[in-house]
């Protein structure tokens, strides 16, 4: 069995869809966010999944919030860990100790607008298409290898609500197919390119 550890900071839709989808031979140990009131944490709660609330704003400096937060993944054992809406930037370290390990879903089709108000940009750039990536996290923020792109249509009428309802009707299902694929040993990761075996 995989042991998964997934980071939220709020409400945590993403983190629902990859439990809800039962992967097999997967085991959501626990659920950690960066703010003890993250909604998402109480839905886990109620599933009986263990929770972890870990207020950022009650560390002196990000090194010493990214360590106590890896402590605290390292408890769980984890396979992998699955950033899904966790809204905090994470130093080198951290990312360099989940190498390999470490998932993040983004709401763009990356390279393209990574960072915040993603939806925005891609509507005033006038983009036809908008989308959603899962990668491999790397010391570079939204960067790294892609293991999963879905891609929806930007249409004449969309604000930036109406968008990222739409792209996040697919990160609900491309999440929890791209843990699958890891968790069922097909990726192979080849500089920025990952490949699906098997
Ligand atoms: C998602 O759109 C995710 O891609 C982005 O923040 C949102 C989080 O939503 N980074 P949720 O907490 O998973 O509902």
């Amino acid at each position: 069995m995989k042991q998964v550890v997934i980071l939220i900071s709020g409400r945590g839709s993403n983190m629902q869809a990859i439990v809800e989808a039962q992967i097999p031979g997967a085991r959501i140990a626990a659920v950690i966010a960066n703010r003890p009131d993250a909604a998402g944490l109480a839905w886990a709660a109620e599933r009986g999944i263990a929770t972890v609330g870990l207020d950022h704003r009650a560390y002196p400096s990000r090194e010493a919030f990214d360590a106590a937060l890896a402590e605290s993944i390292d408890a769980f054992s984890p396979d992998l860990v699955v950033l899904a809406g966790f809204m905090r930037i994470l130093g080198a370290d951290f990312t360099a100790r989940y190498a390999g390990r470490m998932f993040n879903i983004h709401p763009s089709l990356l390279p393209a607008f990574p960072g915040l108000h993603t939806h925005r940009r891609a509507i005033e750039s006038g983009c036809k298409l908008a989308g959603c990536t899962v990668h491999f996290v790397t010391a570079e923020l939204d960067h790294g290898p892609i293991v999963a792109q879905a891609a929806v249509p930007v249409l004449d009428e969309d604000d930036e609500h109406s968008l990222a309802a739409r792209v996040l009707k697919e990160e609900h299902r491309l999440y929890p197919a791209a843990v699958r694929a890891f968790v069922e040993g097909r990726l192979a990761v080849d500089g920025l390119r990952v490949r699906q075996i098997g």
